[in-house]
């Protein structure tokens, strides 16, 4: 028997990777009661609208771009930081959805993305021990006691950060910024001049032939709303369960329960234990929700798991996420994918995570080559099991960093050091994601050929 959810249900439950060393408890409490008072970062209805076009994802009619940072940090936050992420997905959306064929929908790792699970929880510096750093929500990054300690009051700056994220996020989404007219415009600076900014150029090229065309008929951004906004979600991993508790409330047109701190949240491949708090948080809130599936998971443990978190079989209610390496996929997945045949889940890639490898330097870091060969394996994998490959979800910004080796700059291991911004995993560089995002144009477009000379071979 299920015993009856409540928002702090999982407080029962055995946690992994939520702090309980914060010098003063009753202040995380504090803390907690004045999030419960704070206005929603997001509506149950956008919720929902994110989940219907899930929905769509499942049944192979869009394809789901997510992305962003591995974690926000206070220190990056900056207006033109959001822009160029919010720019470089609608990029890639725009090259994917060409090459494609469907409607992408776009979710960001952004406005939110602050606490991160750890493989260690502590830091070994010399003869020094810490606690590892675990996100700018928890601690701080520099390697004093006083900075690794807990603090409750970075919940409340992270609030006020993501709020203010989503803010100009809306903003860039609704207000003529995304308008495709100004495809010209959401170039990067630093892509620009690359081999990927000339093939998007000559792309949104093509795509403003196509516009003046349509406008010529009439069809334009003041008559077709769909050419001058977005619709832009956002993400986070739902780690830290007493602020997504806190940010739970009840949607009064529905009488559910909505997780308002993101549209859609994820289970991290730490935290997915079925008997632990995460799952049993997940399962109550009515968000599309996500769970990370890494190279352990078998598949009747998945069936549960499924079982748990979408136990009415909803449509865009559960992405699950494959992270398993570019050297393992093609052993984990086609297990799971038959395993879990019929039920209604996305399956999507997240080809960062199963690709962290340390440089003889000590940066951690991820070969493009191998996030691009997961990618692929992904979609040939997906399209003999007869599942539809539903979407990417990557690790990247808008900024011009040196963290990931290779791509057509060829970042070598001597360049990690000159621009290596992140505060957890390593991310692609613009020109990198965009590079990515062409080369799995072309592989799904293949795939469509493919699939359309099968299809009239077999007529
Ligand atoms: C992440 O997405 O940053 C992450 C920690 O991933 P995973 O849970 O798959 O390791
Ligand atoms: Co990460």
């Amino acid at each position: 028997m299920t015993e009856p959810w409540t928002p702090a249900s999982w407080r029962g439950k055995p946690a992994k990777h939520i702090p309980t060393d914060y010098p003063d408890m009753a202040e995380l409490s504090r803390v907690e009661t004045t999030l419960r008072k704070m206005p929603p970062l997001v509506f149950a209805g956008e919720a929902r609208r994110l989940k219907a076009l899930l929905g769509d994802v499942a049944a192979g009619k869009a394809f789901l771009l997510q992305g962003g940072d591995c974690a926000e940090s206070f220190k990056e936050f900056h207006a033109d930081n959001i822009r160029d992420t919010f720019r470089l997905i609608l990029q890639m959306a725009v090259v994917l959805t060409f090459a494609g064929g469907k409607p992408v929908v776009k979710v960001g790792r952004m406005a939110g993305q602050f606490g991160k699970p750890r493989s260690s929880p502590v830091e070994k510096l010399g003869d020094v021990e810490l606690p590892s750093y675990r996100g700018d929500n928890i601690n701080g990054m520099e390697f004093s006691p006083e900075s690794r300690a807990p603090d409750p009051q970075r919940l409340l700056q992270a609030y006020a950060q993501s709020s203010a994220t989503l803010n100009l996020l809306r903003a860039f989404a609704g207000g003529g910024y995304a308008d495709l007219y100004n495809i010209h415009r959401w170039t990067l600076g630093f892509v620009e001049g690359s081999p990927q900014g000339a093939r998007y150029h000559e792309l949104s090229e093509k795509i403003s032939e196509s516009l003046s065309f349509m406008a010529a008929l009439g069809i334009n951004s003041q008559t077709h709303p769909t050419i001058h906004q977005v619709e832009f979600f956002t993400s986070h991993e739902g780690l830290l369960l007493g602020f997504e508790e806190a940010m739970t409330r009840v949607d009064s047109t529905s009488g559910e329960w909505y997780d308002t701190s993101a549209h859609l949240l994820w289970i991290g491949e730490r935290t997915r234990q079925l008997d632990g708090a995460h799952v049993e948080f997940f399962r109550g809130i009515r968000n599309p929700i996500g769970a990370k599936v890494g190279p352990t998971m078998e598949g009747d443990e998945l069936n549960r798991l499924i079982d748990a978190l979408n136990p009415r079989d909803e449509a865009g209610r559960l992405t699950l996420y494959g992270r398993f390496g570019y050297d393992k996929i093609a052993d984990r997945l086609p297990g799971l994918l038959r395993a879990t045949k019929g039920r209604n889940v996305v399956w999507a890639i997240d080809p960062m995570h199963g690709n962290t490898l340390t440089a003889a330097t000590g940066y951690k870091t991820r070969p493009f080559d191998r996030i691009l060969s997961e990618v692929k394996s992904f979609v040939d994998i997906c399209n003999a099991e007869g599942t539809h490959p539903g979407g990417v979800h990557l690790e990247m910004t808008g900024q011009n960093v040196t963290e990931c080796l290779g791509g057509a700059r060829a970042v070598a291991e001597g360049d990690l050091a000159d621009r290596y911004h992140t505060h957890c995993d390593p991310r692609l560089n613009g020109e990198q994601a965009l590079e990515l995002a062409f080369l799995v144009a072309e592989k799904l477009k293949d795939d469509r050929v493919d699939l359309a000379q099968r299809v009239a071979a077999s007529i």
